[in-house]
């Protein structure tokens, strides 16, 4: 048959603490065309712990490459049309691999790894100068939750690493620089960079001079060889190179050309181009992002100051303020693969919706200590107001309502350092797709939440930075290419009153949880 000619196409390589997807839009309507999606494996050797295979997640790129071009296949789609590849990636985990080789050191170490907490307890007892040292230049504080700290690590535990390091054949990088050096050739030329949001979040990148900062490598201890050169979120690293192990032959050769964070595609895709708007992106974790224009905004109230995007080499930076919450789909799935009291992510709604109440249970998920406002590592989770009358369906909705709590609490802090109140939540993310999570967040924040019609923002996010590189110009930046994706909006339907009462109950629960662990 012959195949349906369409716009230029763009491809987009979503690599997420859980999955992994590889989503293809049409450039003229942002229509989401095709797209696979593969679970990846978490590993937790030791309590604490979180680690990836770094092989297990190129894989399930390939994997998911090689799915959706057989898709656009079936749906007699051309996939010579797809012109760029955008990548959009988990932030601040951390690979160390062998460039001659082209083999992991070790696992990645995940953003969510604690192993850390003693290294940030020694490092901040000797911050030279005044205690904002690390926060000034990088936006950040000094947390387990950071690149540099796991590179520490690194370097300090494992053989391998420190060999190669010695040898000069290693390579760090965020996810983002494992993938493109792999997908632009590996040990045949890969291409070893990075873009200045995935940088802002190693804590070795000063967000002013947009370079690595001397004097924080030199207080983490990290050879400055081994980081991978910092570009925009938008041109062309390099081309892909088809390994052995992908048959999508078809994409040989088509740049990729965009790559931010994850949380900072989800602000592009969601549009938030406007200095205080702002996105909050449901996935393993949870994190808003407000834009703050060229302003390098620091809080008062416990949120970080990070790079939002910098779309192309001569375009200029723009900052946002994060509320990050570590544990959002992660408790989903931990109800599923830890207490087994749902066998798939979705029936989590099922159960919430048989009792539509919590019956005065509530569930603090801090299992990797409390991130914002709080960044409280001795957090443990706690599950309390339990009665013999308590069951499942109670503890399903409490995990829930503990996303939309730890939400409040960052838009709270957020409106505080804004001065002026959002006025409606934009959210995205797969999570969003439950509706009882969706009427909670609005009942729970008291402002309407509005959600696309399409939740894959992060990718669209990420294919739009890459379509509309200079060299391949096949997106351009404005509203009405994105004439396929519709809103829905979730209006508070509780009383104001009652909505304080049970966030102020949240709050005692959060109180408890502190201080867990010494
Ligand atoms: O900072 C961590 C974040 O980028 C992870 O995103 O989508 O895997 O929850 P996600």
């Amino acid at each position: 048959a012959k195949k349906a000619v369409l716009g230029p196409l763009v491809g987009a390589v979503d690599q997420g603490t859980s999955s992994t997807r590889f989503l293809v839009f049409n450039s003229k309507t942002a229509e989401l065309l095709s797209h696979h999606q593969v679970e990846i494996k978490q590993e937790f050797p030791r309590e604490g712990w979180v680690e990836q295979d770094p092989k297990e997640i190129l894989q399930s790129v390939y994997e998911c490459i090689e799915k959706t071009c057989e898709k656009l296949g079936q749906l007699n789609i051309d996939i010579s049309n797809i012109k760029a590849i955008g990548v959009s990636n988990q932030r601040e985990t951390t690979v160390v691999w062998d460039k001659v080789t082209g083999e992991p050191l070790y696992n990645a170490v995940v953003w969510l790894d604690l192993r850390t907490q003693s290294t940030v307890e020694n490092l901040s007892k000797r911050i030279p100068g005044n205690n904002n040292f690390v926060k000034s230049k990088t936006g950040l504080p000094l947390s387990t939750y950071f690149s540099a700290v796991k590179l520490r690590w690194l370097l300090d535990n494992v053989k391998k690493v420190q060999e190669a390091v010695e040898e000069n054949r290693a390579l760090f990088g965020t996810i983002d620089s494992w993938l493109i050096w792999s997908l632009t050739g590996g040990i045949h030329g890969g291409v070893h960079c990075t873009d200045v949001t995935n940088a802002s979040r190693t804590m070795l990148f000063n967000i002013h001079s947009l370079e690595w900062d001397k004097e924080l490598c030199e207080f983490f201890g990290i050879p400055m060889e081994i980081l991978p050169n910092v570009r925009s979120s938008s041109e062309i690293y390099g081309l892909m190179k088809i390994s052995h192990s992908l048959k999508a032959g078809a994409l040989e050769g088509v740049p990729i050309s965009g790559c931010l964070g994850d949380q900072s595609a989800a602000l592009v895709g969601q549009m938030c181009f406007q200095d205080g708007q702002a996105k909050n992106t449901y996935g393993t974790g949870c994190f808003l992002l407000c834009n703050t224009g060229h302003k390098c905004v620091f809080s008062e109230h416990g949120l970080l100051t990070t790079i939002a995007y910098k779309l192309g080499r001569d375009k200029p930076v723009y900052y946002a303020l994060e509320g990050s919450v570590a544990i959002a789909g992660a408790v989903i799935r931990w109800l599923r693969d830890n207490l087994g009291i749902i066998k798939s992510s979705e029936e989590i709604e099922k159960l919430a919706k048989e009792v539509g109440t919590s019956y005065g249970c509530y569930f603090v998920p801090a299992f990797s200590g409390l991130y914002a406002p709080y960044w409280e590592p001795s957090a443990r989770g706690i599950i309390c107001g339990l009665t013999q009358f308590t069951n499942k369906c109670h503890i399903a909705f409490a995990a829930l309502e503990a996303v939309c709590f730890q939400t409040r609490e960052i838009l709270d802090a957020m409106n505080r350092d804004c001065g002026i109140p959002l006025s409606h939540l934009q959210v995205d993310g797969g999570m969003t797709s439950n509706k009882i999570l969706m009427q909670l967040q609005a009942d729970i924040l008291y402002i309407p939440v509005v959600k696309p019609s399409m939740p894959e923002t992060t990718a669209l996010g990420a294919a739009m930075a890459a379509g509309a590189a200079e060299g391949v110009g096949v997106w351009s930046l404005e509203p009405e290419d994105l004439s396929a994706v519709t809103m829905e909006r979730f209006e508070p339907q509780i009383n104001a009153e009652e909505s304080e009462i049970r966030y102020s109950t949240w709050k005692k629960a959060v109180m408890k949880s502190i201080g867990w662990v010494t």
